[in-house]
Formats: structure tokens, sequence, C-alpha cells
């Protein structure tokens, strides 16, 4: 047992013994009272004491997903909760465990104000789900929704009644690891799932036991940081905070999201922590959010590292000001707030505010009429890890992959194959295809490739052999998940490249480990590591037929491997049922729909690159002095929306309902879209348009649409998107959301690069 753990049972065991059964002694109003009415009535019998720690968040001391807390005093811990200076508690899950420290708030505080309980679900509690990036891939909003419900539904059986997602940052940048959070690269996409995301986790009713309070995060500009260096500091223009980096934020607020959490990074100098601009001005006043905002893991006490505080009390004083309701992890409310509001430096209005926030979504989510509603440890076994959970799993995981190369349609096997050599550690991985952020999924929980192979082809004629390769990892830190990877030791080539020589067709699984991804793991490189190449090559030469499937939580540099095999799948890190559903695609089960959501550079100097990026002054090939590079296309290897089929598609008849969009009639733009192969399969049909002149440089395309859609082998459908003014607005040199008149071009295809084409004016 580690030293985390060991102090984690401690504490859990000192909970137990020293809960008693104190009566609270004052009377809050009844349980039928609308909620801001029992807000103010509690308020008003609250001490400033008593407010402040609504505003103090502590980890539980067995699991950390920050850095190990300054303040290591279990008993100290205890003795606040019971005084009521903790509202809120991350990391403690379970429900006998949530019930025991609930206990502890409630039968001994003299108010008896329940704690909240936040944790990382991010993509399942139990039962993983793909990753964010991965699922996003899907470009199925729904099954996001779905996703997310189920991944309350575990959580909250489990005592949890607030995760700390979704995570809508943009992110452009594939060095970056926690890429693998987000929906990607583009602001569109971005909106959409987020909004589904927050409506899956939250449902219709937060009161309900099988849903959880959202939290959207990380407030803001986070996916921007320099160099792609986690923590690092952004630079950006007000019109790209507003045009590309808030949409996702605000799509949040509009799907009733409860919380909000900050980011770590400053922008332009100024921590997100102490903005008063973001947090107050745009969040709390113009959308409207009247839920609290929490900041990230000490990103409080941080602003001391930053720079911009000398004292906790000065970060405390910053960070109120500006609209960060609670402190997760940074101890400087509790240490300073009571002081700072005695001795006049800090105005109790916005201590009320703040407490007024955190006390509206603990009533929301029932838990003055139950502090105990989430913490049913019968329902907690009944409901996680379900057959039907995982049935969804599997279901959304073969969605989310895309397939991106199969010359002389190699894929699907099917059963044309009679000898299937499976090679390379990640193949028969259990662990990494459950990803980062996989909250309490059970190590090695996960199908493997291989075994969702095997399964898949059992009694079908086709012998299916595995070789490991040399190995991709030299060690995992079970504890910091730190990855080393293997750079020296070849043993397990020579095995695999006999096997490849000995079959008929070879899936070679590369990729990452799920711990390359995540918080804290950029990489400068993003190819494959280690001794990947070397195998890769090896088997290459040893067999023609080699399927290359892709394990990763970012978007990878695949120049080195993309031109000599046949085909590539992009799998990401699936979650639990990742190996069957990599096998449905292979051989043939489903026909794989998925399209990237972020770009595949051609080499990590391209980085960041991303699709709807503003046009230069000199766009076009000339001589030297145009935008380009002189050793590599512009262009990434695999854009944006980009995705295969075992089918073909054809665009045709693009119309336009007219050729000019007025304020008051939508256009509506149809094509017709055919299958022209032999299967039936699904497309993603994309729209992009582009403002051919604003006030100021607009992208050269913007997704403003997409459908997917299953058509049969021979059929055509036809497909409708609407545009409103609307949907044409963005944040103008007036500094002001606007539709500004002018030509417009729209394209609708299969991906960012191609597609049929047609202009209008508004
Ligand atoms: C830090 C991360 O940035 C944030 O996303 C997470 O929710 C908190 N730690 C809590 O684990």
């Amino acid at each position: 047992m580690n030293f985390n753990k060991q102090i984690g049972f401690l504490v859990l065991a000192a909970w137990l013994a020293l809960a008693s059964c104190a009566k609270k002694d004052a009377e809050i109003s009844k349980t039928n009272d609308p909620v801001e009415a029992r807000v103010d009535s509690l308020l008003a019998l609250m001490t400033l004491e008593e407010k402040v720690g609504q505003l103090v968040q502590s980890t539980s001391r067995w699991e950390l997903t920050g850095p190990v807390p300054a303040q290591e005093n279990a008993q100290l811990l205890l003795e606040q909760i019971k005084k009521g200076e903790i509202g809120s508690m991350l990391n403690v899950t379970g429900a006998n465990a949530v019930r025991e420290a609930q206990k502890l708030a409630v039968e001994n505080s003299r108010l008896g104000i329940p704690m909240v309980f936040g944790y990382d679900v991010i993509h399942g509690y139990k039962t993983m789900f793909p990753i964010p990036l991965g699922e996003t891939a899907s470009w199925e909003p729904e099954l996001a929704r779905a996703s997310a419900a189920v991944a309350a539904d575990e959580a909250a059986a489990a005592g949890i009644s607030w995760t700390f997602a979704p995570m809508v940052d943009v992110s452009r940048d594939a060095r970056w690891g926690r890429s693998m959070e987000g929906a990607g690269e583009d602001t569109y996409l971005g909106t959409v799932f987020a909004g589904a995301r927050v409506h899956g986790f939250q449902g219709d009713n937060l009161a309900s036991i099988s849903t959880v309070a959202a939290c959207a995060k990380h407030f803001a500009a986070y996916g921007f940081i320099g160099s792609g260096r986690d923590y690092n500091g952004v630079e950006l223009s007000d019109y790209t905070l507003h045009n590309v980096v808030l949409p996702p934020f605000k799509a949040c607020v509009d799907a009733g999201v409860a919380t909000f959490m900050n980011s770590f990074n400053e922008i332009g100098g100024l921590p997100s922590t102490a903005n008063e601009n973001l947090q107050r001005t745009i969040l709390k006043g113009e959308w409207g959010f009247d839920g609290f905002m929490v900041s990230d893991w000490g990103s409080i006490v941080e602003m001391i590292a930053h720079g911009v505080a000398a004292t906790p009390s000065d970060a405390a004083k910053l960070a109120i000001e500006a609209g960060s309701d609670m402190d997760m992890e940074g101890n400087c409310y509790g240490t300073s707030l009571v002081k700072l509001v005695n001795d006049g430096k800090v105005d109790v209005k916005l201590i009320d505010d703040a407490v007024r926030r955190v006390l509206r979504v603990k009533f929301r989510l029932g838990l003055f009429d139950n502090p105990y509603l989430y913490c049913d440890s019968v329902r907690e076994k009944e409901r996680t890890l379900t057959p039907t959970n995982l049935a969804l799993s599997r279901q959304i995981a073969k969605r989310s992959i895309v397939l991106l190369k199969n010359d002389k349609q190699i894929l699907p096997l099917e059963t044309k194959f009679k000898r299937v050599a499976v090679i390379g550690q990640l193949a028969a991985d259990k662990d990494s295809p459950l990803g980062s952020w996989r909250a309490k999924a059970e190590t090695l929980s996960a199908v493997s490739v291989l075994e969702g192979l095997r399964t898949a082809y059992a009694e079908k004629g086709v012998a299916v052999t595995y070789a490991r390769g040399p190995e991709y990892t030299d060690s995992v830190n079970v504890f910091s998940k730190e990855v080393r990877i293997n750079t020296t030791d070849r043993a397990g080539l020579p095995e695999a490249v006999a096997l490849a020589k000995n079959s008929d067709a070879v899936v070679l699984v590369l990729g990452e480990n799920c711990y390359q991804s995540g918080e804290g793991r950029s990489q400068v490189e993003i190819g494959l590591k280690g001794l990947q190449l070397e195998l890769f090559e090896a088997v290459v030469k040893a067999n023609p037929n080699v399927v290359l499937v892709l394990m990763n939580g970012r978007p990878l540099d695949l120049s080195a491997v993309v031109g000599k095999v046949p085909a590539i799948v992009e799998a990401w890190h699936l979650g639990s049922e990742s190996g069957n559903a990599i096998a449905d695609v292979l051989t043939g089960a489903y026909n794989p729909s998925g399209k990237l959501p972020m770009s595949f550079p051609r080499s990590v100097g391209q980085v960041p690159i991303y699709y709807n990026a503003n046009n230069t002054g000199r766009p076009n090939p000339g001589d030297v002095f145009w935008s380009h590079y002189t050793d590599s296309p512009n262009t990434p290897l695999f854009p944006f929306g980009f995705g295969l089929s075992y089918t073909t598609f054809e665009y045709s008849d693009l119309s336009l309902s007219a050729n000019k969009l007025t304020s008051d009639k939508p256009l509506t733009i149809s094509v017709k879209v055919s299958n022209k192969g032999a299967r039936d399969g699904e497309e993603v049909v994309q729209l992009y348009v582009r403002d051919l002149v604003g006030s100021i440089a607009r992208p050269v395309k913007e997704l403003k649409g997409f459908r997917k859609v299953a058509i049969k082998a021979g059929e055509t459908k036809e497909v409708k998107f609407e545009i409103s003014a609307k949907d044409l607005a963005f944040y103008t040199r007036a500094k002001k959301w606007e539709t500004e008149a002018g030509d417009f071009t729209l394209w609708v295809g299969t991906n960012s690069t191609e597609g049929l084409t047609a202009n209008f004016a508004y």
C-alpha cells in the first residue's frame, strides 16, 4: 500500500471513529421553497467563517490529481470538516466513503451544510468510453451525450455529485498532452459536443440520483498554451479569444452547466484566476451564469509563482475579486479571506455572492434534502460496469475509429487471410486503451486488440497468432504514471519478423501508452517512439499485407510510415471495449465512419496546424516570397474532418434555396450523396463557409454544420443544412458579435479540403 493510500485509510478510519451525531442548532427553510429563498435564508444564518468554509475545497489524501498538498495533516482536515470549514471535497469516491465524509460535515458542523463531492469523470467512471478526442471523431454528439449520461449514472451511484468535465478547450497543438481530453481543433464541433456532454452529465434534473453537476473547464484559453507545454502562458488576441476559444464555454452555459473551472495559464500576463473580465464581466455578467467557478488545483496560490501575488492572502484577494468562487487545494481562501474581510480589504458582498453560488448548486443537487442522496452502496454495485454500459462503450468505440488509409481495399480483412499475425506490445495491452483520466476503471480491464480479434475469428477458419516484438515501454510507474520508453532492448524483434513472414496478413499495433497523454504530458516529438519504427520497418519488409492500427491520445506525425503500408486505422484509446470495437472494424462487421477532429501534421514543425487559419497576404505559390515552408508542404498529412469508409461516397447536385441570405430567412443548402460501393456505410457530410471580406481577416474555411447519414449500397440521399444570419456572426473589429454584409463561399463535402462549392451573399 502506498503512502497516500495509507493516509487515506487512516483518514477514513478516523472519520468513522470521530463522527458524532451532533444536532445542528439552526433551522433552514423547508424543502419545497424555491432555491433562491432557501439560499437566502441559509446565508442569513451563516457566520463569516462558515461562509468562507463553503469556498474551500480539499482533496482526499488517497487519490491525488495534482501536486501533493502542502497541508499533510489528516487530523486537521477532519477537524476542519467538522467545523464546516470545508465546503467541498474531491477525490473521495465510493458510496460508503462519501457517506462517512458527508456525515462528518452534516452531523458535526453548526449548520450541517452538506459538502459537494467532485471527481474527474472525464470519459467514464468504471465503464470506460473512448477518450473525448476519440469520441469526438464519431461526429455524433448524441453518443457523447449517451456516454456522459452513463458516466454520470455510475459516478452518482458511487457518491459523486459533481464531475470536472467536460473539458471544452479548443486545442490546435498536438504536443499538448491534454488534447486527448477535449473535442479537438474546431470551435463549432467543440461547441456542439460541449453542449451534448453537459446535457449528458446533468440530464434535466440535477437532483436525480443518475445525474451529476457538470463543470466547463478550463476557463480560458488553456488549449493555447505556448509551445504546447502544459501550464505555460498564453498569448492570443481578443478576436481569437472570442471567436475561437469562448464559444464552447458559452454553449455549456446555454446547456445549463452548473459549474465552471478556471485555468492554470495566464493570458498576456494575467492568470485566468485573476481575470475579472473573463469570470465576472463575460461569464457571470454577459452570459448570466449563476453557478460557481472553482479554481483549478492550486491555481490561486500559483499566482505567487506567476509573479502577480506576493502572499497567499494577496492571491486570495485577487482571485475572489476576479470571481473565482471556490479554492481547489490552494489553501488561500481558508487561511486569508476572513481576515481580509475583517480588515476591510475584501468586501463581504463578494464572499456572499460566491457562497450564494455554491449553495445554489448544492440545493439544486438535492443535497440539502438528502445529503446522502448519492451514497447507496447497493446501487453502486448494480449500476457500474453493467453489460448494457459495456455494450454502449463498444458501440461508441467502433464509431470513433477513423480509417486513414486503405489501399487496394486490403480492409476489411473478413476471412480473406487465413493466417493473421497480431504484432506489438500495444496489441496485447489491456490497460492503455482505458486512456488517461480513467477515473475508477479497473487496471487491465480493457479488451485488447488481440483478444478482440481472437474472439471475432473464433471458429471462422482464421488463425490469429501473436508476437510481442520489442517492448515499447520499459516501465510505467504505477503511482506517478511516468512512462519510460524502451530504446535499446531489441529482444522480441526476430520473433515478430519471423511471424510476419509466415503469415498472410499482419495487424501491427503501434502508437502511445495511455500515460503519454493527459495532464502534464506534453511532448516535443509526436511520431512513433522507441523501437516502434524499427519494428515497423522490419515487419513491412517481411510482409506486404500490413494493417497499421494506431492507439494514441493525440495526433501523431505519421510521415515515416504512411507511404509504406497499405492500411492505417486510427483507434485512439477507445475504452473498456477497445479490442472488440477494433475487431469490428478490421473484420468488416462495422464499416468505419469516424472523421478526424484534429489535423495530423506532416511534422511537428508545422504544429500548431489547423484547417481554419486566416489567410496570409501571400497565400499563392510563386517565387520564394510566399507563405510556405521550403522543406515541407503547408498542408497536413491528414486534414481535419478526414476519414475513409469501406465504400465510396459521391457528392452531386449542390443547391441553395437562394443566392442571398437575409436576416429573416435562413438559406437551405441541399446536396445529394450517393453510396457508390458495394457496402452500406455512413458518411459525415460537412458544411464549411468562408466570409470573403471582413472587418478583420476571416478563416479560409469554418465548419458550420455536419450530419452523419447512413446510406445503403447503391442508394442516394439528399442532405440538407440551414444557415441563418446568426450562424455567420463573429466578434468583429467593432468588438461585438455581428454578421457583416458581403460575399460568402461554401463547401459541402467529405472533409475540410474537398467539396462541392457555391457562393451566396448576405
Ligand atoms: C487539475 C486539472 O487541470 C483539472 O482538469 C482537474 O479537474 C483537477 N486537477 C482536479 O483533479
